[in-house]
């Protein structure tokens, strides 16, 4: 840790890493419950369950982000963090905010819009929270009087997210008029504004971890990022088939999201690149593994399943089954979870001197497992969803008919969820087993002697 303040985004990190395991508790709860029987089904059903497995990913992951860009902004900025206790203050309504949402989904308080259900009160906390972020990171950036192209994207992402989430606070009765706003929020952060934010962080782990020329590396991100939002704004027509709008959002919405992997492409290829051609100029190879893990497994969950479906010929087949599950897991597993656990690794060895800077066998097994586990849940919510939309659709199958011939593929949903929980626990674990010394290491520490021996070597390789 080079600036004392950094040492806020361990206790994002930890609260992040809580609602993680917390989120696949509730994760297997609602696959469970396609087996049967269901002894919660009055106490806990499916919709609660479901509703409550998606709140806390989306809450986790932006904890996550919040940690990791008071972690980013100091180090990009060289200075401390403009005020600490606005960090905490900060981190203390989000916790009352999320837990009390929670709680109140047990009771049915909620306002039934998939994902954005969170009552009214709690959305203005959201909003309150995000501007105190804002405020600080901004604030800290102007302090430090250094503002870079990375921190550029990542602020114009957590902005626009804030901003993204402002269409979730209006309350329509006709459904066709709310599900069209409800889009702006949902598909505009994860196939726009977020990436922005993915961009940032990738940006920021490939410089520091391979010995990649900033200028380069900073040149390319603007690239990468103008073409998702490019494809993404217009994009939002491939959730615009089947809710009752003009035929026009058809071919416009198809076209545009096809071209959004696209762009997913580039940010793989940029990473690979970078790695390639500049080498590793750090010791942390865990750090590595996620980030390139993230960029890879986005190409393949958003890029590749998302196109899979992207198409109104397609859609109107999947649109609703199985199949969107699939695509929603592996995307959002790669874009968003995996590059919170790449910041994460990166910065873990920091919280504890005592940890190796490349990382322990338990943070390897934790990468793989995950990695092999999502895999496996992908194929099986894949054939699962394809299987539902022949018997359901094309047979004419009712709904829980259907259900029933798949369930053998939710049995393996549980296997490799199995195995996933067991990579999700090794993390928490590993994040968790040593206590935090948050100490400002000197630069000639030993703890850090390896990782600045090799980031001079990396320096000294760059083209000036
Ligand atoms: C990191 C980026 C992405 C994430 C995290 C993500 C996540 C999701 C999630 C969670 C849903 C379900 C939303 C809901 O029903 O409320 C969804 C739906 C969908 N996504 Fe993505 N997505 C990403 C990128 C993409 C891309 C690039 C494409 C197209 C190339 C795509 C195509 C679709 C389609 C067509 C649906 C609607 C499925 C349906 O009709 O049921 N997604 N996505
Ligand atoms: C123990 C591991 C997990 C299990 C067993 C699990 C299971 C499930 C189940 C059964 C559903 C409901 C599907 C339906 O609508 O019928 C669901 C929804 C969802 N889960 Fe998970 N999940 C797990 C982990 C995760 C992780 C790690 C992520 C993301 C990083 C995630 C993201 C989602 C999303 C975005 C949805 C909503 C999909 C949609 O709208 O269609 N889940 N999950
Ligand atoms: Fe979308």
């Amino acid at each position: 840790m080079r600036y004392r303040s950094q040492a806020v985004a361990y206790w994002y990190f930890a609260v992040a890493m809580l609602l993680f395991g917390l989120q696949l508790v509730f994760g297997l709860l609602s696959a469970a419950k396609y087996l049967g029987p269901d002894p919660l089904l009055y106490i806990l059903p499916f919709d609660v369950t479901k509703m409550i497995h998606t709140n806390l990913l989306v809450v986790w992951v932006l904890t996550g982000f919040m940690g990791a860009t008071y972690w980013m902004v100091p180090d990009e900025s060289r200075t401390e963090l403009y005020s600490v206790k606005l960090a905490y203050v900060q981190l203390a309504l989000w916790v009352v905010m999320g837990v009390t949402a929670v709680i109140g989904y047990l009771f049915r308080f909620g306002t039934g819009n998939k994902l954005l259900e969170q009552p009214l009160p709690h959305k203005l906390v959201i909003v309150v929270v995000m501007l105190m972020f804002l405020w600080n990171v901004l604030m800290t950036i102007r302090k430090g009087g250094r503002f870079t192209a990375t921190e550029g994207v990542l602020l114009l992402g957590l902005a626009g997210a804030a901003v993204l989430y402002l269409p979730s606070l209006l309350d329509f009765d006709n459904y066709t008029v709310s599900i069209f706003y409800r889009w702006w929020t949902i598909h505009l952060w994860v196939e726009g504004v977020w990436e922005m934010i993915q961009g940032g962080f990738l940006a920021y782990l490939l410089i520091r971890l391979s010995g990649a020329d900033r200028e380069v590396m900073e040149k390319w991100l603007y690239v990468i990022v103008g073409l998702v939002f490019i494809a993404g704004i217009l994009g939002t027509a491939h959730h615009y088939y089947w809710v009752g709008v003009p035929h026009y959002w058809l071919p416009i919405g198809g076209l545009f999201s096809a071209l959004e992997p696209l762009a997913l492409v580039g940010m793989a290829m940029y990473a690979y690149a970078a790695l390639r051609r500049s080498g590793l100029a750090h010791p942390n190879t865990l750090a590595l593994h996620w980030t390139l893990g993230s960029a890879v497994f986005t190409l393949f969950g958003a890029g590749l399943l998302g196109l899979a479906h992207t198409w109104p010929g397609v859609n109107q087949w999947t649109h609703g089954t199985l199949v969107t599950a699939m695509h929603g897991h592996a995307a959002f597993y790669g874009a968003y979870a995996m590059i919170v656990m790449a910041m994460i690794s990166y910065a873990l060895p920091a919280f504890a001197p005592g940890r190796p800077e490349q990382g322990t066998a338990l943070g390897y097994w934790a990468f793989w497992l995950q990695l092999v586990g999502m895999f496996g849940m992908t194929l099986s919510f894949a054939t699962a969803g394809i299987a539902q939309v022949y018997l359901e659709r094309i047979m004419g199958l009712g709904y829980l008919d259907a259900q029933l011939k798949i369930q053998v593929h939710f049995l393996m949903l549980m296997a490799t969820a199995g195995l996933f929980t067991v990579g999700a626990g090794l993390f928490i674990w590993d994040f968790f087993r040593h206590a935090p010394r948050l100490q400002v290491l000197a630069e000639d520490e030993p703890a850090t002697t390896a990782a600045a021996a090799a980031a001079r070597v990396g320096a000294q390789r760059r083209p000036a």
